[in-house]
């Protein structure tokens, strides 16, 4: 093979990445190969090490390392810096430099969807990592964000990184409903769903002009995603985003364009 690539994380087994590039690679013909491997974190420093040794020419980075690979990196995209976060790194003249592609990634997922950012409001259900992310791609593109988290506090800090960055946004916490009728975009990034569980709030009342993700791909509609099909609602899961991160991922390390559709079949496949 003439280029190796992977993804790490912890745990790492249900990872669809390598399934997704090796697709991309045997569709264009590239003399590639893409494998994941499974990463404690007292190895973390030690397996960078490893993979810059064996010439691999970049890799993905998932949870729980986003963050805490960045001190072992040697440079930074605007889009790294600006997320805290490396998803995607890439070995470039021996320079290991750290690059993030899960905000616009969702960007891309959606963007077909929705008739233009700028002054639509979203509201983001959630202030982890992954509500960092998508919320400073939406700010970026001029969208109005409102954060609503079980913690409110950690929306509020969300809230001021965002208007540091120069991007419009408040908080709350899921008590409060009246934001339901004037919603265009509306983003579920928590946990909540992944086992089937319901999500803590009823939906009745959302405009019927909203378009409602859940990043949660698997299940493929959570109670979430249901409610918003019954009140009336244009609805994606986080598919797409998983998609069009690696896509980005690929064109940061390869050039050129991706096999979009290629890649989306090797995920669909996973998970027939
Ligand atoms: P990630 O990087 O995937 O976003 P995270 O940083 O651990 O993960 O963030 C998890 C998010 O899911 C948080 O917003 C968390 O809310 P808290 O800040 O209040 O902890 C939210 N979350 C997790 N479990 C939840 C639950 N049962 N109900 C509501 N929110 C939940």
């Amino acid at each position: 093979m003439e280029k190796h690539y992977a993804v790490i994380g912890d745990p790492i087994a249900h990872s669809l990445s390598p399934e997704m590039h090796n697709a991309g690679y045997k569709a264009l013909g590239i003399d590639a190969e893409y494998q994941r491997f499974h990463v404690v974190p007292s190895n973390l420093a030690e397996t960078v090490e490893g993979l810059c040794a064996l010439g691999f020419s970049g890799w993905n980075v998932t949870l729980p390392y986003k963050e805490k690979i960045i001190s072992l990196l040697d440079n930074l995209t605007p889009e790294a810096r600006r997320a805290g976060a490396v998803n995607t790194v890439k070995i470039h003249d021996g320079q290991r430099i750290g690059h993030n592609t899960d905000g616009a990634g969702f960007i891309r997922s959606v963007e077909g969807e929705l008739n233009g950012f700028k002054g639509k409001k979203a509201v983001l259900l959630g202030a982890g990592g992954a509500s960092k992310g998508i919320a400073l791609a939406l700010t970026e593109q001029g969208m109005i964000v409102h954060i609503l988290n079980r913690s409110p506090e950690k929306a509020q800090a969300l809230v001021q990184v965002i208007r540091a960055e120069g991007g419009t946004a408040t908080s709350g916490d899921f008590a409060q409903g009246d934001w339901l009728e004037q919603v265009d975009l509306l983003v579920q990034t928590t946990s909540v769903g992944l086992l089937g569980e319901p999500f803590p709030f009823s939906l009745q009342g959302i405009s019927e002009q909203a378009l409602v993700v859940d990043i949660i791909f698997n299940p493929s509609q959570t109670a979430f995603l249901q409610d918003a099909k019954k009140q009336g609602c244009r609805t994606l899961n986080g598919l797409g985003m998983l998609l069009y991160q690696g896509v980005l991922a690929w064109e940061f390390w390869l050039g050129g364009q991706a096999p979009v559709e290629a890649m989306q079949l090797a995920l669909k496949d996973q998970l027939l």
